[in-house]
């Protein structure tokens, strides 16, 4: 078998649509046996049956990443299934609505924290116990976002999420570093997927402002991330690691 991850095992989270769904197929077309893991079922089968169809190898696992149980059991499925787990892109992940901070409805942001932040906490969690007991360590990846580094209106909450998995994820890579365990973010400005899709129903002035901010002078495509995240987790990124990679078309100045 050739690729990047040849004969690897990557769960995705948020798989069951856009930059999970690229990734999982990245994966794939690159060697690895995927785990597709979301809570929509239907998105997750799809993504399966395009995997197959391209000659790759996945499961579909339904896992909420906000639930413990669910995430536990996505991370022991794939080890039961595939007899391990080496990569891991912790992806899935939700925005509150286009609102200003004062104006953020608390359910929503009760959601977007217990999704976003815990859910990523608890997905880099059990994915790291099972690399330190099978000791040869391992590649995460996690979706955090342009809009953790730069201040965009509306997005304050999710903002302030995707600056937590920033922070989480340059502690595990000080914290696992010695074991063996790399774990960058990968911060995508805008990349053309449902979730934007969503923003703008909700603010039709966003897409032109956006294609206006973006130094390339267009969206992302959920490939574009994919590729990176793969590479992320490939040997030729073998001493990258606390790192904070912006995708955005050179939207961040630094
Ligand atoms: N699209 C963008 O412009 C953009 C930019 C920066 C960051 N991101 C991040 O990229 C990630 C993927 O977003 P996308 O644009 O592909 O959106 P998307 O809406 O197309 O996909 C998100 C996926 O996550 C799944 N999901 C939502 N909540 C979940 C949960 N609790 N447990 C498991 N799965 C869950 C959804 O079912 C969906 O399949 C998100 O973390 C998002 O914040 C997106």
């Amino acid at each position: 078998m050739s690729g990047l991850v040849a004969g690897k095992v990557a769960l995705v989270t948020g798989a069951a649509s856009g930059i999970g769904r690229a990734s999982a197929m990245a994966f794939a077309r690159e060697g690895a046996m995927v785990t597709v893991a979301d809570v929509d079922a239907d998105g997750g089968a799809e993504t399966v049956r395009l995997v197959e169809a391209a000659g790759g190898e996945a499961i579909f696992v339904r896992c909420d990443i906000a639930d413990e149980d669910d995430v536990r059991s996505a991370v022991a499925v794939t080890v039961e299934r595939f007899g391990r787990l080496d990569c891991a892109h912790n992806n899935a992940g939700l925005g509150h609505g286009q609102a200003k901070l004062a104006e953020i409805d608390r359910n929503r942001w009760d959601r977007t924290v217990a999704v976003n932040l815990t859910g990523t906490w608890l997905c880099l969690k059990y994915e790291i116990q099972h690399m330190l007991e099978r000791g040869e360590g391992g590649a995460i990846v996690v979706t955090s976002s342009a809009t953790s580094l730069l201040a965009f209106p509306l997005t304050a909450g999710y903002a302030a999420t995707k600056a937590g998995i920033n922070q989480l994820v340059r502690s595990a890579a000080k914290e696992y570093g010695r074991d063996g365990i790399r774990v960058n973010a990968v911060l995508p400005g805008p990349i053309s997927t449902e979730m934007v899709a969503r923003s703008f129903v909700e603010n039709p002035s966003l897409q032109k402002h956006l294609e206006e901010d973006v130094p390339l002078g267009r969206l992302g495509t959920p490939e574009e991330v994919a590729d990176t995240v793969v590479f992320l987790c490939s040997g030729n990124a073998g001493f990258i690691s606390g790192s904070m990679l912006t995708i955005d078309g050179g939207q961040t100045p630094w």
